[in-house]
């Protein structure tokens, strides 16, 4: 089955043809970094007008990558969340639209799903496994029992992982996004230079939740208080520490959650399962097999929304033409821990 997936629920157009959710026939990412960086950061509105300006294009070009014609697509997967509504709604209409035309089945696809699934894409995986989803928007410690059966275990109690490295990036001056840029950066520092505060959540309530926001002020405002003394002031050294310190906020929460549940194996995925520390400290733990997407898989892609379409296409599933876009998912907060398709 050749799966048709488009995503654009942030600042990247994006259409893929995958077939069996294994075989990657054209992957197409139209990125608006050029567009954004000006502002530091995404415009949501230019987002969205660069969506409605690219997506024909993008899904043209996927198709002609794959050396297909539409009518050789078998069915159409849309994201419909969470996101950038306005970015949402031009690649969900489209997908919706373009499905209702040729009489396709369509499936409307959670942009987190489509993250824990990019991994898969390359090595099938034996449920159940953990999950570390870290994004821009998100940043979910979770036990996975199925393609769809996601138990929420942790996740942040107020900023996600990229934000606070896109935060402290556009603070700086770095450039955006930011993760990438620190990530390289920090390679030419010395994590050792400051000791950033690591935030205590209670035991009870938030074991496996993350915080951020604490850590990024502390970046941010009050970097001197934290600077070790002999260290030079450098950009380089304050992005390790920085980098070092949210990165083992991470990895702290993930092994604590691999040793509670007795689940070895982890999936990553998200925009900062690119970052090569966490790679490497995750590297490091041998009783552990943690599977990465490879780079070009982590950031949003069509491919990953294709691939875990197709799971809910086998099973049956179809979305109906009143199935909306929503900008965030409820059930990702902690508390309500089954996230289940279209629930
Ligand atoms: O998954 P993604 O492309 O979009 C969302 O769904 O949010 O993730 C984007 C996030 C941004 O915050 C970006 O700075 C971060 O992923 N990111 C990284 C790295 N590459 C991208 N963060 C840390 N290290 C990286 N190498
Ligand atoms: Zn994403």
């Amino acid at each position: 089955m050749k799966v048709l997936g488009i995503e654009s629920s942030c600042d990247e157009t994006a259409c893929a043809i995958v077939e069996d959710g294994k075989t990657i026939l054209s992957n197409v990412v139209a990125t608006q970094i050029p567009f954004h960086k000006i502002y530091k950061g995404v415009v949501p509105e230019i987002a969205s007008r660069k969506h409605a300006e690219w997506i024909l294009p993008v899904v043209r070009q996927a198709l002609k990558e794959a050396n297909m014609t539409l009518d050789e697509v078998d069915a159409i997967a849309s994201t419909n969340r969470p996101g950038l509504m306005g970015s949402l709604l031009v690649g969900f209409t489209f997908g919706k639209t373009l499905a209702w035309a040729t009489n396709k089945p369509f499936i409307a696809i959670n942009h987190m799903l489509g993250h824990l699934y990019a991994a898969q894409l390359q090595s099938d995986v034996e449920y159940p496994f953990l999950g570390l989803l870290v994004s821009g928007g998100h940043s979910i410690i979770c036990k996975v029992n199925g393609f769809d059966d996601l138990e929420i275990l942790g996740t942040t109690v107020d900023d996600s992982v990229g934000e606070a490295f896109d935060k402290v990036a556009k603070f700086y001056g770095l450039g955006y996004p930011g993760g990438v840029i620190i990530d390289n950066l920090a390679k030419k520092g010395d994590p050792k230079a400051a000791r950033f505060p690591v935030p205590k959540l209670d035991e009870k309530d938030h074991r496996y939740d993350v915080s951020f926001s604490g850590l990024k002020t502390a970046v941010i405002h009050q970097c001197d208080m934290f600077w070790q003394p002999g260290y030079e002031h450098s950009t380089e050294n304050m992005c390790a520490a920085f980098q070092e310190t949210a990165i083992k906020t991470l990895v702290g929460k993930l092994l604590k959650a691999a040793d509670d549940t007795g689940l070895k194996t982890v999936v990553c995925g998200g925009g900062v399962a690119a970052n090569s520390r966490l790679r490497a400290m995750l590297a490091e733990r041998t009783d552990i097999n943690c599977i990465f997407p490879p780079l070009k898989l982590c950031g949003d892609n069509g491919a990953m929304i294709a691939g875990v379409a197709y799971h809910f296409l086998q099973r049956g599933d179809r979305s109906d033409m009143n199935t909306v876009t929503c900008a965030r998912i409820p059930q990702f907060k902690r508390g309500l821990d089954q996230v289940r398709h279209n629930k």
